[in-house]
């Protein structure tokens, strides 16, 4: 059930969309589902900016149907029910509810079938379960269910009930299907709610259960940003447990912002405030110093990355160094032990096997081979205003300081340009470049200044 838009978020952006550990909720949930059944079993019921929803997770092979008005939960099972059609039991999910594990959904269907029931839900005992459905049982110990009670509905006596609704069940489809039509909107949102199938099929004489989550935090929903960012953490918490887990070592975890698809190889360390987004890859033996945030970047083993820098969309071989506050942009391929330094800006650009670019430069559009040395202050001028050009630094190259490379212009292996030239001419192999005026040195000038001042004084 995806079609809600989440009014109590206060957002422009449907709920389903909105993203906790850098991933949609909804493609938590997909994820989840998707491992206890193949995607084209997974009807996702979408509504509110359908297009949208439908084109953020559309590649994930689910189908979808379309809840055109959102009348409710309830209302929202009606829609789907020509796509479920051929199905003799359904799983219910709810959009909204992210964190949920594949082995407790396969937990549910297994009971749910081991029961027989008509109905099954998923329940738990969170901390504070305001604002949930309450679920009445037969008895305290029994797993039947009597009915779920919404929390507008609550009596003051069951006002005292901590067992929620998730959200999440199984049905008997046709169970399911014979009694839908018979809910009703006599409730304080006038919504068809599908949660008042248990009183109903308790009703018919049908079985209603309830098995409760492992922990509560996986069935706890997204009504608001702050129970969103309440998950965001709990998501985050857990993803660096695992990274640890798997040998990686992460120094103040609470500190560190890691999102769902991050990959992290064994004896690496990742130091306190470092945030790795996306489909970052960072293999192993390598060390994250402080404040350095990579995203949807590659990096290789024993890469040392110091503090403060920004990586995005580049890729990074073994052994090479990077930082402090170096911006790789995307399209940057920094080579085996390559070396980037302080204030040096890349962009689309590769730096061949042990090139280095240390101090306060700017590489954009440029084919860097090995073996070269780029030194302080160069700049590839690749911007006419109109087109970008591109700059060719062929191995063994060593560029002075303060050089500027009006691109497009190739330096030739083994050539050697002057500090602070301006290069407009490609440089042939071997050769040295100098582009700057010539330096005049007028003898004793200074010192005469010095003493003409000193004698206007007296
Ligand atoms: C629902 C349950 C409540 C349970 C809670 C658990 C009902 C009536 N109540 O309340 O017992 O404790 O979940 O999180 O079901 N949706 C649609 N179409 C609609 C309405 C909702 O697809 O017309 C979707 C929403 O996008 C969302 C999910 O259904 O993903 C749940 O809807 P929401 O309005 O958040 O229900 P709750 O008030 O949280
Ligand atoms: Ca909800």
């Amino acid at each position: 059930m995806a079609a809600g838009k989440g009014t109590r978020l206060k957002s422009k952006r449907p709920k389903v969309l909105h993203e906790i550990g850098g991933k949609l909720l909804l493609t938590h949930v997909i994820h989840a589902a998707a491992q206890v059944v193949a995607p084209r079993d997974i009807v996702v019921i979408i509504g509110h900016e359908a297009d949208k929803v439908r084109a953020a997770v559309g590649a994930t092979g689910v189908r979808f149907v379309l809840q055109a008005q959102q009348l409710g939960t309830g209302h929202a099972m009606m829609a789907a029910r020509e796509a479920l059609q051929g199905y003799d039991a359904i799983l219910v999910l709810s959009g909204d509810v992210p964190l949920i594990r594949p082995e407790t959904i396969g937990g549910v269907r297994d009971f749910h079938l081991a029961n027989r029931a008509a109905m099954t839900l998923l329940t738990a005992i969170p901390a504070d379960p305001v604002g949930y459905g309450r679920v009445l049982r037969k008895s305290a110990r029994s797993t039947e269910v009597k009915a779920i009670v919404e929390q507008k509905a609550l009596s003051a006596a069951q006002n005292k009930i901590r067992e929620i609704n998730s959200g999440i069940y199984a049905f008997n489809a046709k169970d399911l299907w014979t009694n839908i039509d018979r809910l009703k909107t006599d409730n304080a949102h006038k919504e068809y709610y599908l949660t008042d199938l248990a009183a109903m099929l308790v009703k018919a004489k049908k079985k209603v259960v309830a098995i409760p989550a492992q922990t509560a935090v996986e069935v706890l929903g997204a009504n608001t940003i702050a129970e969103m960012m309440d998950l965001d953490r709990s998501f985050r918490e857990n993803k660096v447990r695992q990274l640890m887990a798997a040998g990686v070592s992460i120094y103040r975890p609470e500190t560190v912002t890691i999102d769902a698809e991050v990959q992290v190889g064994a004896d690496t360390i990742i130091e306190p405030f470092v945030q790795l987004f996306g489909n970052t890859r960072i293999g192993e033996d390598c060390r994250i110093r402080s404040y350095s945030v990579i995203s949807n970047s590659e990096i290789a083993s024993a890469v040392t990355i110091r503090p403060g820098c920004i990586l995005d969309e580049a890729r990074v071989a073994c052994g090479a160094i990077i930082g402090p506050y170096s911006h790789l942009r995307p399209g940057s391929d920094i080579g085996e032990n390559a070396h980037v330094g302080n204030f040096v800006e890349t962009k689309k650009v590769r730096l061949g096997k042990g090139s280095k670019a240390n101090h306060l430069t700017y590489l954009g559009d440029a084919e860097i081979g090995s073996g070269v040395n780029v030194g302080a202050g160069t700049i590839t001028c690749n911007y006419d205003g109109v087109n970008k050009h591109l700059t060719r630094i062929e191995d063994g190259v060593f560029v002075g300081s303060d050089s500027t490379l009006v691109a497009p212009v190739t330096l030739g292996k083994g050539a050697y340009v002057a500090a602070s030239s301006c290069i407009t001419d490609d440089v042939p192999a071997d050769s040295l470049a100098i582009a700057r005026s010539k330096q005049t040195n007028k003898d004793g000038w200074a010192r005469a200044k010095r003493e003409a001042r000193t004698a206007a004084k007296k």
